[in-house]
């Protein structure tokens, strides 16, 4: 690739003066009122943040005490939220440009986060990894690309079965940190109001330390060598990588030294968060009024989730989300059908907002052939306009034969593979990747450059629930998926 292709993928179009570093997440939107519904919430006279109370809930703990439940719920409500109604805006406008194919969206981090995660060392390997395969993306695909990180409150898992029996004992199922706790005694797994408390907090100080790195100066595309990590020296992708780093530096030289312009938007990148809002009388507490305009946000994260098991139309998480304005995803997996799709987008993108809504769809490699085409024509004959995001994670989980969960690099890429095409061949187009990965050196996942095996898997095996890439194997995965979307550019232009 010779250097003026390099420049025009690093912009494609998002060149701006440099601005003296100000972040958007500082700037004041100007003052208005909601004067249409294209605010969820704020003209909606059947909607309340508490509203999702009179429909079924799925997933959701039941405490001992519901009177410390309360106290844990009032004190929370009364706390600062964790991000801002304006940056959820301007994550909803990218999307928006996302959703017409001008941006990327990466979107990836734990499948459970942990409150030990909560670690300056753990948390700087995350962004390192999402800024690197950023990066890559950014080179391969000609766009520039929206960082979401699966971090600072993913603390909340749903959970197939209700209960765990080990050895004749039964008890509660592990639903992440924010309701109970992994070990495997009556103590650990009963629900305790006191974990929403420490959630809150725990992902306040992560989302602190990332903006910190971010505004210090960490995520400044001109330093990649921050971000570099330990074993990259001794990676087998070492060569490639360092190639596009190479070509990286000399588009920023080209334009700020000899057409004289900065790249703001590679001088300082945003992060932005999210999570399944699954737990939602916590989130409900998160859920707070835009004195500007009168909307409603859930402010623990800019981009919250319906999972999969959550997703039922008549359901109480759909009733929360319908009257929130952030930018919102749903997960689609094989058992939607178009018919409750086209509900769903009834009742959750009514107005078609640009950027409003973003399907991450999770069939698994063999079945994203037969599940996906309809979804996409639902959709199209909705006339509404959607972020079609792949999560080649979920729909790939198996069991090895000591009843360890893995997944294997092959089906994950041959699912977003599978699904750049299918896409493509339909005239729509795939917008982003949603991925479970860490900067750790774990051994979950199969395969990869360094071919791990279901022998290695015992090395590093450290998630209670599902396996995420590894930082190696997650870089691998992104210049892969660079090569394909520069190959689908070369087919387009
Ligand atoms: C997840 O993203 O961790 C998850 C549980 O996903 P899904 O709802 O797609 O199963
Ligand atoms: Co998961």
């Amino acid at each position: 690739m010779d250097l003026s292709q390099v420049v025009r993928r690093l912009c494609s179009g998002k060149v701006r003066p440099h601005r003296g570093g100000s972040s958007p997440f500082y700037v004041l939107p100007p003052r208005g009122i909601c004067e249409d519904s294209l605010f969820p919430g704020c003209t909606m006279t059947d909607w309340s943040p508490a509203s999702w109370r009179s429909k079924p809930a799925l997933q959701q703990p039941s405490y001992p005490s519901p009177s410390e439940l309360e106290a844990a719920l009032a004190e929370l409500s009364r706390m600062p939220p964790l991000v801002s109604p304006w940056e959820a805006d301007e994550l909803r406008t990218q999307l928006a440009q996302a959703a017409e194919g001008r941006r990327f969206l990466l979107e990836g981090g734990d499948c459970a986060e942990r409150f030990a995660d909560c670690d300056p060392a753990i948390i700087t390997d995350k962004l390192r990894i999402l800024l690197q395969m950023s990066l890559v993306l950014v080179h391969g695909a000609s766009k520039p690309v929206i960082r979401v990180g699966r971090f600072a409150g993913q603390y909340a898992k749903p959970r197939t079965e209700e209960l765990e029996t080990r050895n004749g004992i039964t008890l509660p199922s592990y639903r992440g940190d924010l309701v109970n706790r992994p070990g495997f005694t009556p103590e650990d797994r009963t629900p305790d109001p006191q974990l929403l408390l420490r959630a809150h907090g725990r992902a306040a100080l992560t989302l602190n330390y990332v903006r910190s790195l971010v505004k210090g100066g960490f995520a400044d595309l001109h330093h990649p060598e921050y971000w570099e990590m330990d074993w990259i020296a001794r990676s087998p992708l070492a060569a490639d990588y360092r190639r596009i780093l190479q070509s990286v530096s000399e588009a920023l030289s080209f334009l700020e030294n000899v057409l004289g312009i900065r790249a703001g938007e590679l001088q300082s990148v945003d992060f932005f968060t999210a999570h399944e809002a699954l737990h939602l009388s916590y989130e409900q507490t998160q859920t707070r009024q835009d004195p500007r305009t009168g909307a409603w946000y859930d402010l623990s994260a800019h981009f919250p989730w319906i999972g999969m098991r959550t997703s039922d139309p008549d359901g109480a998480h759909v009733e929360f989300f319908r009257g929130i304005s952030n930018p919102i995803a749903l997960k689609v997996g094989p058992t939607m059908t178009p018919e409750t799709l086209q509900r769903l987008l009834d009742i959750l993108h009514p107005h078609n907002q640009p950027g409003r809504l973003t399907l991450i769809h999770r069939f698994g490699v063999n079945r994203i052939e037969q599940c996906l085409p309809p979804l996409i024509e639902a959709v199209r004959a909705s006339g509404k306009t959607v972020l079609w995001c792949s999560d080649p994670m979920h729909g790939n989980t198996r069991l090895t034969e000591q009843g360890l969960k893995t997944r294997r690099f092959e089906d994950i890429l041959g699912e977003l593979v599978r699904a750049f095409e299918i896409h493509a061949a339909l005239g729509s187009h795939l917008g982003g990747v949603h991925f479970e990965l860490t900067g750790e050196n774990v051994t979950e996942c199969i395969g990869g450059a360094r071919g791990l095996s279901e022998q290695d898997l015992h090395r590093a095996y450290k998630s209670e629930v599902d396996p995420r890439l590894n930082g190696e194997q997650a870089l691998e995965m992104a210049m892969l998926i660079a090569r394909k979307m520069a190959a689908l550019n070369r087919r387009q232009t």
